[in-house]
């Protein structure tokens, strides 16, 4: 019997494989509930604080509305409108919330924070998106994966461009926790740090996942089962690096012929927001600076039958409502 009360959710090396394969199967059946217009407020009376040093619309959203349909209250807190970081320490700030909140999500820079917040907090606290993890979004891609495929062991995984940031690291971790192969398809300076790669490769053995790091597009995505991107430049990372990332990683954008050599089967995923056209501000500037159309993935993929975005983004609310139902 699975019981998770109490617990912290910072990154999936904490969890075992069972365990983050019940929080997959919950999400599923709240999942039906909700479709099914059955309630399920678990947690009636209790109350949440989100903190959000970098910007969100999938975490903020899914938290929220997550919390709403448990019978909890919210409230939002950010860097500016908050004592957070400027005048008072993650310490201070984590004794002070846990006297007031069931349990908190902390969204920022490095995982040392989310670590120190948890460490002063009697209640739970959940990470909503470090440099180094963003552990729920792999919950929701692996919710997606076995709902589209039925399954998650043996699929063929895998991440192409900065697999060194947070998305790479996780989805590598999950992928070595649940028996999946796992593959970083990137220039050499782009794969995962070298010590989560030693361990990943413990927890491979136990598993039966596989994990490789291969720079050749065509040999890395031949018959995969799922394509998954990221954002070059990561939330934090200074404009600066714009040009050395197109220059490294032009190559490694999802583009038609990339599914194509996939196969019909494969999926692409991403975990938003995307590149994949010109529609936003950011992309704009960076496009007509750089000569290009899209970033990351063409929008002929993003737009295409075999991308599964936006399921994946549904999930995010789904599978962060079982983290909190599990852990509160
Ligand atoms: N995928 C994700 O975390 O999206 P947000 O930055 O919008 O929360
Ligand atoms: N790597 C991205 C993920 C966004 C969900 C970032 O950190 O900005």
């Amino acid at each position: 019997m699975i019981n998770l009360k109490g617990r912290d959710f910072l990154k999936l090396l904490d969890y075992t494989r069972e365990e983050i394969e019940y929080l997959i199967d919950s999400a599923a059946k709240l999942k039906l509930e909700k479709k099914a217009g059955i309630p399920h407020k678990l947690h009636t009376g209790k109350n949440i604080a989100l903190i959000f040093e970098k910007t969100s619309t999938r975490t903020r959203c899914a938290f929220e509305v997550a919390a709403y349909d448990l019978g909890m209250g919210v409230t939002y807190l950010d860097s500016s409108g908050s004592q957070i970081g400027k005048k008072e320490t993650i310490a201070d700030t984590a004794r002070v919330l846990a006297s007031m909140y069931d349990g908190i999500e902390y969204r920022g820079f490095g995982q040392n924070i989310v670590e120190e917040l948890a460490k002063y907090s009697k209640v739970p606290v959940w990470n909503g998106l470090t440099n180094e993890f963003h552990p729920t979004q792999i919950l929701a891609d692996f919710l997606t994966i076995k709902e589209h495929f039925g399954t998650l062991k043996g699929i063929n995984f895998v991440y192409m461009g900065d697999a060194r940031y947070n998305m790479g690291n996780s989805l590598m971790v999950g992928c070595a926790k649940l028996g999946m192969n796992f593959t970083a398809c990137a220039p050499e300076k782009y794969f995962p740090d070298k010590a989560l790669v030693e361990e990943c490769k413990k927890l491979a053995e136990v598993s039966g996942a596989t994990l490789k790091f291969e720079t050749d597009v065509k040999a890395a995505t031949l018959g995969a089962d799922v394509i998954y991107t990221d954002v070059w430049v990561s939330m934090g990372e200074p404009v600066e690096v714009w040009r050395e990332r197109i220059n490294d990683l032009s190559d490694y954008a999802v583009t038609k012929a990339v599914m194509q050599n996939a196969g019909e089967r494969a999926v692409f995923m991403h975990c938003l927001p995307a590149f994949h056209d010109l529609g936003t501000t950011v992309g704009k500037e960076v496009g007509e600076k750089f000569g290009l159309e899209y970033l990351e993935v063409s929008d002929e993929v993003f737009e295409s039958k075999q991308s599964i975005v936006f399921e994946e983004a549904e999930n995010r609310m789904h599978t962060i409502k079982a983290v909190m139902a599990a852990t509160l």
